[in-house]
This record gives C-alpha cells, sequence and structure tokens, in this order.
C-alpha cells in the first residue's frame, strides 16, 4: 500500500508541462476498436485509466503498442466484441463506450455495470434510449446488454441534458452505418467532444457541428488509419492553477489551451489571481500571493463552456483560505461532496449539508497538515492543494484514485517547488508476526 506524503507551505515556480486530455483519450482509444487499420494516438497521458482502457482492448483482440511513452499504435483488426473483462470493466466510467463500439461492430452488447469515479448514481439511461431509437433493444439489470438484430440504422436523438457519456457513445455507435446521418441534439459542447469528432473525420467518418448543440454523423463503411495528437487535459492545468493560487508562486502551464480554460480563469481572476495567457493561446502563466491575499467567490457548476464539476473540488479546497465567505453550487454531480469529510481533518471550517448542492466555505483558515484518505480523483485533487498549502505534514492514502487522471503529479509538483512524494506504507506488525521476528 502506498500514500501521498506532503509538506505544505512552500510556494511554486517554474514551469509544468500539460499532458493529454484523459477524458479525450479514453473515447478515442475505444474509437480505434471501430477501425480495422492502424492509427497512431499522440500526446496520450500516462494515467490510470488509460491503463485500464488499453487493458480492456488488449484483452479484447485490439493490438495497442508503445511508440513512445506517449505515442500508441492502435490496431482494431482483431477485435473481438462480447468479451470484455467484466473487473475492468467494472472500473471505469469509460467502458461504457464498449456499448456504442460492441453494437457498431456487432449488433449486440454485453458488458458489466461500469464503474468510475463513485459521487451518487451515475446513471446510463440517456445512452440506452439513444441506442433504441438506432435499433437496439437495450436491458439493464445485472448488465448492460442490447441487441440490434437488423443491425443500428440513423435517428435523431435529442439529450435531456448535454451529457458528455451519451453524446460521445451515439457518436461511436453512428459512426459505422453507413449511409446514416445521425443527428444528436443538446448534445455537450465539451472540448473533448470537438477531439473525438477531429479523430473520427480523420478516419474517414463525416462528423460536423461538434462543439455546438447539434451533431450530425454520417456514418461510414469502413474507417482508415489516421495519426491524431490527443488535446491537452484542460482540468489537469486547472488543477495546477488553483495549486499555484492557493500556495502562491509563479507557474507557466505549457501545453495548455487557454481558450478551454475561460471558466477557471475567469475565477481565479475574479479572486485576485493574475493570469496570462500567451499570445498563441497555448500557455498560461499564474501568479498569486497565496490563499490568504484572494477574495471569496461564488461558484455553480455547469456544462462547458460553463464552470466544470471537475474543477468543483480543487477550488473549495482553495477557498477554504481565501477572505471571506464563498460557496460552491454542485449542478451535474448532486454527491461529489463526499471529499468535504476529508477536507475537514485540516481543520477548515465549512457547512454543507447530506442532500444539499451548495457547500459555504467560511475562508480566511489557516489548514493544518492532516491525514487524509482520496474518496474519488478530483476530490483526491483538492487533499493535494489542501495539503500543499497546510502548515505541516499530509498524508493522503489511496492515491491510486488520483492517479486514474493525473500524469506524473509528484514529478510536475516536486520540479516547481513542492515538498511531495510518495511513501510506502507498512502494516503494523501482528502478534504473531512479532512473534516470529522476535
Ligand atoms: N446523466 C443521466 N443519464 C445518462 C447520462 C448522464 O442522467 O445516461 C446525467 C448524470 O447523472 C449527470 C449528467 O447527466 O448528472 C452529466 O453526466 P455525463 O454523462 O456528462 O458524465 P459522464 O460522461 O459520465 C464525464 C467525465 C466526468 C465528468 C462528466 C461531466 C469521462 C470518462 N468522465 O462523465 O469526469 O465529471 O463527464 O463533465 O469522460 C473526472 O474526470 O473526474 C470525471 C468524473
Amino acid at each position: 500500500m502506498e500514500k501521498l506524503r506532503i509538506r505544505g507551505g512552500r510556494p511554486l515556480n517554474g514551469t509544468i508541462p500539460v499532458s493529454g486530455m484523459k477524458n479525450s483519450a479514453l473515447p478515442i482509444l475505444f474509437a480505434c476498436a471501430l477501425n480495422d487499420e492502424t492509427c497512431v494516438l499522440q500526446n496520450v497521458p500516462a494515467v490510470r485509466d488509460v491503463a485500464t482502457s488499453i487493458e480492456i482492448l488488449r484483452h479484447m483482440g485490439v493490438s495497442v503498442t508503445y511508440r513512445t511513452p506517449t505515442t500508441l499504435e492502435v490496431n482494431g483488426a482483431g477485435f473481438r466484441p462480447l468479451t470484455s473483462p467484466d473487473e475492468l470493466v467494472e472500473n471505469i466510467r469509460a467502458s461504457s463506450y464498449l456499448m456504442g463500439v460492441e453494437l457498431a461492430r456487432c449488433g449486440r452488447t454485453d458488458i458489466a455495470i461500469p464503474g468510475g469515479c463513485k459521487f451518487g448514481s451515475r446513471p446510463l439511461d440517456y445512452h440506452t434510449k439513444a441506442f433504441e431509437i438506432m435499433g437496439a433493444e437495450m436491458e439493464r439489470r445485472t448488465r448492460m446488454t442490447g441487441e440490434a438484430p437488423e443491425g443500428l440504422h440513423d435517428g435523431k436523438i435529442m439529450l435531456d441534458t448535454p451529457s458528455v457519456g451519451a453524446t460521445i457513445n451515439i457518436m461511436l455507435a453512428a459512426s459505422r452505418i453507413p449511409g446514416g446521418i445521425t443527428t444528436i441534439n443538446n448534445a455537450a459542447r465539451e472540448p473533448h467532444i470537438v477531439d473525438l469528432a477531429l479523430f473520427l473525420n480523420a478516419c474517414g467518418v463525416t462528423v460536423k457541428g461538434a462543439g455546438t448543440s447539434e451533431i450530425k454523423v454520417y456514418g461510414a463503411e469502413k474507417l482508415h488509419g489516421c495519426t491524431h495528437k490527443i488535446i491537452p487535459d484542460m482540468i489537469e492545468a486547472g488543477t495546477y492553477m488553483v495549486a499555484v493560487a492557493a500556495c502562491g508562486g509563479r507557474v507557466t502551464l505549457t501545453n495548455a489551451v487557454s481558450k478551454h480554460l475561460e471558466a477557471v480563469t475567469s475565477k481565479l481572476t475574479e479572486m485576485g489571481v493574475r493570469v496570462e495567457e500567451s499570445e498563441d493561446g497555448n500557455s498560461i502563466t499564474v501568479v498569486s500571493d497565496g490563499a490568504a491575499s484572494l477574495k471569496s467567490v461564488q461558484i455553480k457548476t455547469d456544462y462547458y463552456p460553463g464552470f466544470p464539476t471537475d474543477m468543483h473540488p480543487q477550488f473549495a479546497a482553495l477557498l477554504c483560505a481565501s477572505e471571506g465567505i464563498s460557496t460552491v453550487t454542485e449542478n451535474i454531480w448532486a454527491r461529489r461532496f463526499a471529499y468535504l469529510k476529508e477536507l475537514a481533518k485540516t481543520g477548515v471550517a465549512f457547512s454543507h449539508s447530506e442532500l444539499g448542492s451548495t457547500a459555504t466555505f467560511f475562508g480566511g483558515q489557516k489548514l493544518l497538515g492532516a491525514e487524509m484518505d482520496a474518496t474519488d480523483l478530483r476530490g483526491g485533487a483538492a487533499m493535494v492543494i489542501a495539503a500543499l498549502m497546510g502548515e505541516g505534514e499530509s498524508t493522503i492514502t489511496s492515491p491510486e484514485y488520483i492517479d486514474r487522471g493525473y500524469d506524473d503529479l509528484i514529478g510536475k509538483l516536486s520540479r516547481v517547488g513542492a515538498d511531495i512524494a510518495r511513501v510506502e506504507v507498512f502494516k503494523p506488525c501482528t502478534q504473531q508476526t512479532a512473534a516470529i521476528l522476535s
């Protein structure tokens, strides 16, 4: 077992290169299973959810070879639908994309219930309703299953809310309906939707409207190989921006798209952080005197281009130490507040009722070192930020949650001056072991 050990109170100075976006790499990896030719994917982040996805795909006959630590060659010619390994599917949310891929490939799907970070119920009803409009009969019991005896056909789908996962799954399924024109209304507009569309277009599918709320997918008989570079991870970049705001210092994030971070930049600027964007829009410099010098702010999470839910916990950590009373209202994942219980161990003051969607932070607190347990990926990132600005030493157990989405977190933070390390946790000796050793 491992944990993170962080000694707080150091400013951050230097440069952090941002890795490729996890939530873009995942659907694009699964999209390769639609393609019999080789795709070269560049800027793939070394995060645990990517590794799990690769393991699932390899298990299902897809060939995945590393050319460099960030460049993969993926060939889906050997893809065997209906052979996904349950325990890995249950581990990540992105495995839900197998439904779209399997239905497109063989008119059937049968996967375990996809897992992922646990913040309340994470339904898949938009996905299944869309596949039903496209000709499949879907069932969710102990597994996700579906059958389209005549194969999928195109359709017009109106999503109740702009779900990222449902938009992606429909795009994947629609890609291999030759001659079909599938329309998605109220589609998600996140940058990773645009990235997936660019990838599919490079493979010979025609996707129009990605980045707007109406997407049209013109399916292809076959996909062909291509080379595609994954976009930079806006949530990773945003997390480091908040870390610098919290600890103070001056850090330049390279390979970061400032356009994707407008909501985050706007809130940081409102708090008094200096955020400078390079002229080409590909690097961002954050300058701060530390959390105590920053003003309170009110945050409401929303679909892109609104404030990202995946940045909510990191901001919450910052708001505990900045001046005044701040609020965070979570509108996407009502149960995303589990991390607060852990953050409380640093001595911060907030109020949040079990069922409420708003947490209030009474700022100006001096955070103390604490022993925390990472509850989920972004909650874990919030604990890292709290520990970095805290006084004394903190430990964070279950760092594997953080590994799901942060590429080389320790290396990147250490190189800008943080005192952070991954250490082994030794279990206490049982009486029996002590007797053997003595
Ligand atoms: N929803 C439904 N029914 C559905 C699908 C979604 O009601 O069939 C609801 C959800 O309950 C939620 C909202 O729609 O309230 C949005 O869910 P969405 O489908 O957009 O989320 P997702 O695709 O499951 C992805 C990211 C999450 C990120 C959300 C929102 C991946 C693998 N995951 O999840 O990322 O929070 O979009 O932006 O792309 C993370 O990286 O830490 C993470 C959790």
